[in-house]
């Protein structure tokens, strides 16, 4: 059967991405970012999984306003790269996994969540910047992401949102549906966007250093009672985009009840607008 051996945890800067294809990343600013990163890309190398499933949330790119999926699994076997007003990031298209999608979204559909299913849906940067970040950035036409991935696309951009709760929830519901997949797999499961930030409003600018290091403390060591948290309290610690934290809950959910090991802790203050926290755990 398939099983979950790791979740990682990351923001999503698109800033990040911009300085990795525009060849910034040596410059200071950035140097303190991604060495924030330089253990996670071994890691990842000494521990490439089968899949990734990776939980990020779409900024209007896949989606417009017309139709927002609280929840959206991508079956295809392959998810284009967005363009999100520059052109597309100069990096891979994302092969997908459709056999344990389509298990997956089965399962968890079964078990009562509401899943979209996206057979065609391009990957902005909430999903691009995070596998670049752990998997460095090689050129496109002589690369290819290191493992197949699906997207699971969350809604925390237009109001409402869901809450942690259904999030760690379904977090549970997506570990039995790998569980129950009739093939060994390794799969991680990433939880990605955060740690504090708002780009609008009178509040721009915001970051709340010991919101993000409790939310990390408490995501490590209590979960349960993390996804107790009103989506409400996320806005006024974490400001306007603090909310896109509710994905790590997914991402922790799909870990086993024991407390996981903590194999990298990251945190730093400012990538662009937003503060870049980021954390990888391993089951024990
Ligand atoms: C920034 C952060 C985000 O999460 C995002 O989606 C866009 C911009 C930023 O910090 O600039
Ligand atoms: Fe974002």
């Amino acid at each position: 059967m398939a099983r979950i051996t790791a979740s990682v945890y990351t923001s999503h800067v698109p800033a990040i991405g911009a300085a990795l294809d525009l060849g910034k990343s040596g410059e200071p600013y950035w140097q303190k970012v991604f060495a924030g990163y330089e253990f996670s890309k071994q890691w990842l190398r000494e521990n490439t999984p089968d899949v990734i499933f990776l939980v990020y949330n779409d900024h209007a790119n896949a989606f417009s306003l017309d139709l927002i999926p609280t929840f959206a699994i991508g079956c295809a076997a392959e998810f284009p790269i967005a363009d999100e007003g520059w052109g597309p990031r100069p990096v891979p298209a994302v092969k997908g996994h459709p056999e344990l999608a389509a298990h997956i979204a089965q399962s968890v559909i079964q078990d009562d969540f509401d899943l979209t299913i996206a057979n065609r849906m391009p990957v902005d940067h909430g999903l691009t910047v995070p596998l670049s970040l752990m998997c460095g950035q090689p050129p496109a036409d002589k690369f290819e992401w290191p493992c197949p991935v699906i997207p699971f696309a969350v809604n925390v951009v237009q109001y409402p949102v869901p809450s942690g709760r259904r999030c760690y929830n379904l977090g549970r519901a997506i570990r039995k549906a790998v569980e129950s997949f009739d093939a060994p797999l390794k799969v991680q499961v990433w939880g990605t966007g955060g740690m504090s930030h708002q780009l609008q409003g009178p509040r721009a600018g915001l970051i709340n250093r010991e919101f993000d290091q409790a939310f990390l403390d408490r995501l490590i060591a209590d979960p349960v009672d993390l996804a107790r948290m009103a989506h409400i309290d996320y806005v006024r610690e974490a400001g306007s985009e603090g909310i896109e934290l509710v994905m790590w809950l997914i991402a922790r959910g799909a870990m086993n009840d024991k407390l996981p090991r903590v194999a990298h802790r990251f945190y730093h203050v400012p990538a662009s607008n937003t503060a870049v926290g980021h954390l990888i755990l391993e089951n024990t």
